[in-house]
């Protein structure tokens, strides 16, 4: 085992030191350093990337204290498939989560760690998801073999000394485990993408809230903040704890009198959700405003008052790049402006970065993903399609005032959209809570990469957490369906989908900006200020219940983005009752009769529904 031990401060967690001890030497690492999470670390360890050739310092006149880096071309998102939720039973698992009995696991992972950190150092990372001691948030302790890792904490994370003040002695953190399972021999080159090409494991152990991932540097698979512990662990911790950990934004509307509503909003991947969380109103509706508090997750807690209050666990944002220029998503461009690591880009001549979709010329001698020349007749892009930016959340313009606030924002409605070219209308209320629920767990997106499956194909993703949910889903619907029975007046559900596209596979609606208009539709709504009519699958606003102010949308294109097909809406019931197959052990019992309750109203409805029948 190695001694060297650099701290910058004295370490009194004696269950922690333990435990980083246990791991050196197991890892056997050259050296160990518990992170500080100060400015000098940062810079320290971002000049070391520059040194290996990890990073490229991008240029300071255009994007001051920013850098560019190339993974391992097989190492490039997150890893569904090599994901595992190893809990004691299998049955507590479910059957959406990848399996393996836990000391099975240990065996296969104790095999492949033994030796894995030889020839780097290993940084001890003390986090806090959430704002450092609320009551909200969570603390997580990351071992890591990767300067990557350590510098993209800092932006995602609250990292470092005042992490283990809140600890003290004895506090509760989850432990996080990372190698890019890539050991040095003596003298070995480093690769400036140290990755394990052939074997990647992510490995969740609910019950004892730890996590074990081996071989992967890139995005989710190990900054363990985000996806492994912010919403797998999370969620398990949550549903025994009585809150929620959600794959969710947290977005602020104030209205012209200054009042202000908060809604969190899930979407699956690839559905705009950094778009929707930072929007920018047309100038026809800029007497609304809105703000950020967060794009990706949530963690929800019912208050004293009865009302749930939302956090955002995260400190960054790690967006996916492409496609995010000035039109989309204006505040993600002033965002990342400085102080910024782009991950997977292509870089241009003159030191700076560039996406497809950021502009509609492809600038000349580009550097592409790979770091080579880019050949724009290659019919490749320039850009992996899953570039990432990671970028700290206080540089967006849209932030919330109250985005650290420890004892989070109220929420006032939830709202669930996916990808649909037909049948999900463009905006819709569930009726009660527990149709919510329905509506959130049966919601289905297209696929858009192929990584998942066959392209266009719905893929049903309840409530954006089919690869995020750290056990059995059908216990995940009773834990939403009990929390809403616990609270006297729970927010109101909306479905909305921006993705229509009429038969020649043109989109309907504008989107971006103009979902301002559905979004004050949805803020009055709850509050009472705005009208709406009941359709077979729930409430839903007239023509002139929106405010169009600024855009050219007649009643009859309203009608066809609002349109119900029967048909079409059969088809959808019977592929619900294939996912309630799935996992029928455990599905509520009130999933059945909603189910059969929208069956019995579309069976009474016209063919083709609209909220301008003609008479
Ligand atoms: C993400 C995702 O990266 O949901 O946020 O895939
Ligand atoms: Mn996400």
């Amino acid at each position: 085992m190695t001694d060297e031990l650099v701290s910058a401060y004295a370490i009194k967690h004696e269950a922690a030191l333990n435990w980083v001890k246990q791991i050196a030497d197991l890892c056997r690492p050259d050296q160990i350093r518990w992170c500080d999470g100060s400015s000098a670390e940062y810079d320290e360890l971002c000049n070391k990337l520059v040194e290996k050739g990890t990073f490229i310092r991008l240029n300071p006149a255009k994007r001051p204290n920013s850098f560019a880096c190339f993974s391992d071309p097989s190492d490039v998102a997150r890893v569904e498939d090599r994901t595992y939720i190893c809990s004691r039973r299998k049955e507590d698992a479910g059957p959406t989560n990848n399996w393996v009995d836990p000391k099975e696991m240990k065996q296969t992972l104790d095999q492949l760690m033994a030796g894995c950190m030889a020839g780097r150092t290993m940084y001890v990372i003390p986090f806090s998801m959430g704002p450092v001691g609320s009551p909200i948030a969570h603390v997580g302790i990351e071992i890591t073999d990767s300067e990557y890792v350590v510098v993209n904490m800092h932006i995602m994370t609250r990292v470092g000394k005042r992490v283990m003040d809140v600890l003290g002695t004895n506090g509760d953190f989850v432990k996080c485990l990372h190698t890019v399972g890539a050991p040095l021999k003596p003298g070995q080159q480093d690769s400036t993408w140290p990755t394990n090409p052939t074997t990647k494991y992510i490995v969740h152990y609910p019950e004892e809230r730890s996590i074990v991932s081996y071989g992967s540097g890139y995005g989710g698979n190990a900054l363990l903040g985000k996806k492994c512990f912010a919403l797998r662990i999370a969620s398990s911790m949550a549903r025994e704890e009585g809150w929620l950990a959600e794959h969710m934004l947290i977005l602020g509307v104030e209205n012209p009198e200054k009042e202000k509503t908060y809604v969190a909003a899930a979407f699956p991947s690839a559905c705009g959700k950094t778009n929707f969380a930072m929007l920018i109103p047309p100038k026809e509706l800029s007497d609304w405003k809105v703000t950020t508090v967060g794009d990706d997750i949530a963690w929800i807690k019912p208050g004293k008052d009865g009302r749930l209050y939302a956090i955002n666990p995260e400190y960054g944002y790690f967006g996916v790049a492409p496609g995010t220029n000035e039109k989309t998503n204006p505040n993600a461009m002033k965002t990342i402006a400085k102080n910024t690591i782009f991950t997977n880009v292509a870089i241009t001549e003159d030191g700076d970065v560039w996406w497809e979709g950021m502009t509609k010329e492809v600038p000349k001698n580009l550097t592409d993903w790979r770091g080579q020349k880019y050949d724009p007749a290659s019919g490749k892009p320039a850009a992996h399609p899953n570039a990432r930016f990671t970028a700290p959340a206080s540089q967006c313009p849209s932030i919330d005032p109250d985005w650290e606030n420890p004892n989070g924002v109220p929420i006032g409605a939830f709202i669930f959209g996916g990808r649909r070219s037909t049948t999900v209308p463009l905006i819709y209320q569930a009726h009660n809570w527990n149709y919510g629920v329905y509506l959130a767990a049966t919601m289905g997106s297209e696929m858009t990469a192929a990584a998942f499956g066959e392209v266009g194909k719905v893929r049903r993703d309840p409530f954006a957490m089919l690869p995020f949910c750290g056990y059995h889903m059908g216990d995940y619907f009773n834990h939403w369906l009990q929390f809403g029975r616990d609270i006297p007046n729970p927010p109101r559900v909306f479905g909305v989908n921006w993705f229509r596209k009429d038969d020649k596979g043109n989109f309907l609606w504008p989107g971006f900006g103009d979902n301002m208009r559905v979004l004050k539709w949805i803020v009055q709504k709850i509050s009472g200020k705005t009208n709406a009519v009941e359709s077979p699958i729930g409430w839903m606003p007239h023509y002139d219940d929106i405010d169009w102010r600024g855009l050219d949308f007649s009643k009859q294109e309203f009608d066809r983005i609002m349109e119900i097909d029967r048909e079409q809406w059969k088809q959808e019931l019977l592929s619900h009752a294939e996912l309630f197959e799935r996992m029928y052990d455990r599905l509520p019992k009130e999933f059945i009769f909603m189910r059969e309750l929208l069956l019995s109203s579309l069976w009474r409805s016209p063919e083709k529904w609209s909220l301008e029948p003609e008479r």
